[in-house]
């Protein structure tokens, strides 16, 4: 063990320029004319992988393609088997003016690599590479047997890895998975995600008069669309921040004692957060810390509002149609279709007659929750605390990664969520970075976890 780890520490400098190659490709899967970038990155992974010794192969699907690689011997050996799942797509770099140094020109400032797709999520599924290659490369028996699955479409709802899940369902039964893509409280806290939340995305468009009016020559003898869907939208929360739509928390399973105690032990500072944030106040909830509503609480956000005229100067229109993009965050035991179904009643009750409502329902997830007094739970917590020098927090995170579920449905196994990215790593955002010891301490955390998993 000591020349794996040895390994990894003489080869930093090497490692932080491979994730600069990575970062490189604006592996955007949201938009179509990164189609050829999306090629060449997965391309450049599978060659990558083989370069380390892993056997790797680009496997085509209906969509982007998935990266597959599995250490020599694996498919006949009767070892332990793991598989670690990671994606190569990145979000939308977009607006660039934002960015200090361009998203795809990875550029090192302080102890962090900025660059789109840094900690989301190409830094933390390269840590889990350069750990093997330590392994493969000093000639150290690995304990277990590993396959990485590297998609290309997490960003946009992983559309086609379930029916590659299926597909390579026999070469990919696994003990565990092992998914770094979730954040840690601080660089001194590692942290062993126990719960996602899960999603429902839908669209709300709302029709008035059959084209644009004069507003002047017809406003007020017609309904505004934007105002009538502004007025819905408005209902669905009161003045304490809970979600109005009847039914919407039926199934909501309470957070227990204990985990109210644990959260509360995490270090939480109103001030810098509100200040992080840009917000002149925080709001949430009432009754729920911060912490609780951003991981354990469900939410109903609005991520997109569009109608009328958005260009310069003014437009004196009554707009034909309003539309928004939301999304509901779920928690553990809350079904997505059901969820759905309440909040498009809550809608259609609220919707004047005089505009029509459409709702086109989106992706969805179920919520994900693992026990963390599992045995692979206690051995991630045990890598953590060799990897870290520290004492590892167990968390919840309010992100999803819809994929997870499938994990469970398809291969029967659960997942060891094991994050790496700061809460200021910027992910989604302008000037995402990634912090380059926790680049070191996460492929410490690869190495030593597959040690602590086999026995
Ligand atoms: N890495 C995130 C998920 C995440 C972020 C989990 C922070 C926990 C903490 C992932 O890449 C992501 O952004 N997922 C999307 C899923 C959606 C597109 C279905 C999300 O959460 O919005
Ligand atoms: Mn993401």
């Amino acid at each position: 063990m000591d020349s794996v780890l040895d390994y990894l520490r003489r080869n930093q400098k090497r490692f932080v320029e491979e994730l600069c190659e990575y970062v490189r490709f604006p592996s955007v899967s949201a938009q179509p004319q990164h189609r050829k970038d999306m090629e060449a990155c997965a391309g450049w992974l599978v060659r990558h992988c083989r370069r380390i010794g892993l056997d790797a192969k680009l496997c085509p699907t209906a969509g982007h393609p998935v990266v597959m690689a599995r250490t020599p011997g694996a498919k006949s050996s009767r070892r332990r088997h793991f598989m670690v799942y990671g994606h190569y797509d990145v979000q939308p770099p977009e607006p660039f003016e934002l960015w200090q140094t361009p998203p795809f020109e990875p550029s090192i400032r302080g102890c962090s690599l900025f660059a789109r797709g840094a900690c989301d999520n190409k830094g933390q599924n390269l840590a889990h590479l350069k750990a093997v290659e330590a392994y493969l490369k000093t000639g150290t028996e690995l304990p277990c047997d590993l396959t990485f699955v590297i998609e290309g479409e997490e960003e946009v709802g992983s559309s086609s890895l379930a029916g590659f899940l299926r597909t390579h369902r026999a070469e990919l039964r696994c003990d565990a998975v092992v998914v770094s893509d979730t954040g840690i409280p601080a660089k001194n806290l590692p942290a062993l995600t126990y719960a996602l939340r899960g999603i429902a995305a839908f669209e709300i468009i709302v029709r008035g008069p059959a084209r644009d009016l004069h507003s002047g020559i017809f406003g007020g003898a017609v309904q505004n669309p934007a105002l009538a869907l502004a007025q819905m939208l408005a209902k669905v929360h009161d003045v304490k921040g809970h979600i109005t739509v009847p039914g919407f928390y039926d199934d909501v399973v309470a957070l227990t004692a204990f985990e109210r105690k644990q959260l509360a032990r995490l270090p939480f500072h109103r001030e810098p957060f509100r200040k992080f944030l840009g917000v002149p106040e925080l709001f949430g909830e009432h009754g729920f810390t911060p912490d609780e509503q951003r991981t354990a609480r469900p939410t109903f956000e609005i991520n997109g509002l569009t109608s009328g005229y958005q260009g310069e100067g003014s437009k004196t229109i009554v707009p034909a149609w309003a539309r928004a993009k939301a999304t509901t965050r779920l928690v553990p035991n809350q079904q997505p279709a059901k969820v759905i179904k309440a909040v498009h009643a809550f809608l259609k009750k609220h919707c004047p007659p005089t505009v029509s409502l459409e709702i086109k329902s989106g992706h969805g997830a179920e919520a994900y929750m693992v026990s963390p007094k599992s045995a692979t739970a206690q051995a991630a917590l045990r890598a953590l605390r060799k990897a870290f020098g520290c004492e590892p927090v167990l968390i919840r995170e309010g992100g999803s990664i819809p994929i997870v579920n499938q994990f469970k449905h398809i291969l029967g196994a659960d997942t060891l969520l094991l994050g790496l990215a700061l809460p200021d790593d910027n992910a989604h955002s302008p000037n995402e970075k990634f912090d380059l010891d926790l680049f070191a301490s996460g492929q410490r955390m690869g190495a030593l976890l597959w040690q602590e998993l086999a026995v």
